[in-house]
């Protein structure tokens, strides 16, 4: 207890000398003091009725800062003649948590119309969805304003889970953010789940010669068989669903602990051993919970920052799903 306490107090040095000049911390301490409680309380009630909300919250935030940065735009609703980010590929039925993002904006407006927007709500958010899940935590750098485009064909700017190292250290190279945030940023997927059209490529399909990854551990494929069937009608092919490991609703290492078994979910998350410098990386996060903790939200904290939109740039949405009229 007392060594995370110290490594709270760490964190906050950490996040000042990470913050870019335009983002700061207490952004809103005179503009709306108590946003950050409202968010806070917001999504701490719905985890307690839906723990899912946090680490769907969490991927909300990797979605929406990769395509365009950390401007909203996830959040923005489909219309007759856009079809928005959140209705891409790699989004769709896959995301939740939107609807907490919308009750944390409603209570804002009320208290605050106009001030806070819907980019700093979801970074606010994540933080608290890490905390929630058992976390450390750290100061969110906030003043980000909100982005008026979103369109689904960017979100091919948004890593397959079938990509290998190669593809993946360079999806993130193109958002700013080093190898080592990558390898760090992948332990997110130590909670939640996945849908199972995610990866049953890699226990039917994945290649000509071979029905079964080779990389993936027999015995866990046996069990996401067993939970994920060859062939699914419709309706379950949309609702079935793995959790990512077995503690699913607990930040802890042992997402890098399965890689060593061979049994990351995803290709891209088992490429993490393909190489010397990522799998060493991964090798001391899996003895070392701590380490890797630190090095998330270092990691966290660059990723919440990619292209912000800032002082007269974009606008405080007054509806997260909506661009405000002109
Ligand atoms: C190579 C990079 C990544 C790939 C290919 C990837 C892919 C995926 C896929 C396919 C899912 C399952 C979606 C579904 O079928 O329901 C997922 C879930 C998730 N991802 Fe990632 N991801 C990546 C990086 C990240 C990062 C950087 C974060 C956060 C920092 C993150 C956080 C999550 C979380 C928390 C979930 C669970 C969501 C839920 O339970 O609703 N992922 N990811």
């Amino acid at each position: 207890m007392l060594l995370k306490l110290t490594l709270v107090m760490m964190m906050a040095c950490i996040t000042s000398s990470h913050i870019e000049a335009t983002l700061q911390v207490g952004f809103y301490r005179d503009k709306c003091p108590f946003a950050e409680a409202i968010i806070k309380d917001v999504v701490k009630k719905s985890f307690i009725i839906n723990q899912g909300i946090a680490p769907g919250i969490v991927r909300l935030q990797f979605h929406d800062c990769f395509v365009r940065g950390c401007d909203g735009s996830i959040l923005l609703d489909s219309t007759p003649i856009n079809q928005a980010e959140k209705d891409g590929p790699p989004n769709g039925i896959t995301i939740r948590g939107l609807e907490v993002i919308d009750i944390a904006k409603a209570r804002l407006e009320a208290v605050c119309k106009g001030v806070v927007s819907c980019a700093d709500i979801l970074a606010f958010a994540a933080r608290d969805s890490v905390v929630l899940t058992g976390g450390l935590y750290w100061d969110v750098a906030a003043g980000r304003r909100d982005g008026r485009i979103s369109r689904a064909s960017e979100t091919v700017d948004i890593p397959s889970p079938s990509f290998n190292l190669n593809q993946i250290i360079q999806s993130f190279a193109n958002k700013g953010l080093t190898q080592g945030d990558m390898v760090a940023l992948l332990g997110a997927h130590t909670i939640g789940r996945s849908h199972c059209f995610s990866f049953t490529d890699r226990l039917y399909n994945y290649s000509t010669r071979m029905m079964q990854d080779p990389n993936l551990n027999p015995y866990y494929a046996e069990l996401l068989k067993q939970r994920c069937p060859r062939v699914l009608p419709q309706i379950l092919n949309e609702t079935l669903v793995v959790f990512m490991n077995q503690s699913p609703y607990l930040i802890d290492q042992s997402y890098y602990e399965n890689l060593f078994e061979h049994a990351g979910l995803f290709i891209s998350d088992q490429a993490l051993l393909d190489s010397q410098t990522t799998s060493q990386q991964a090798a001391i996060y899996a003895a070392n919970g701590l380490a890797w903790e630190v090095d998330f939200v270092k990691a966290m904290i660059n990723l919440s920052q990619i292209q912000v939109l800032t002082g007269n740039q974009g606008e405080i949405r007054a509806n997260c799903r909506v661009i405000n009229p002109y």
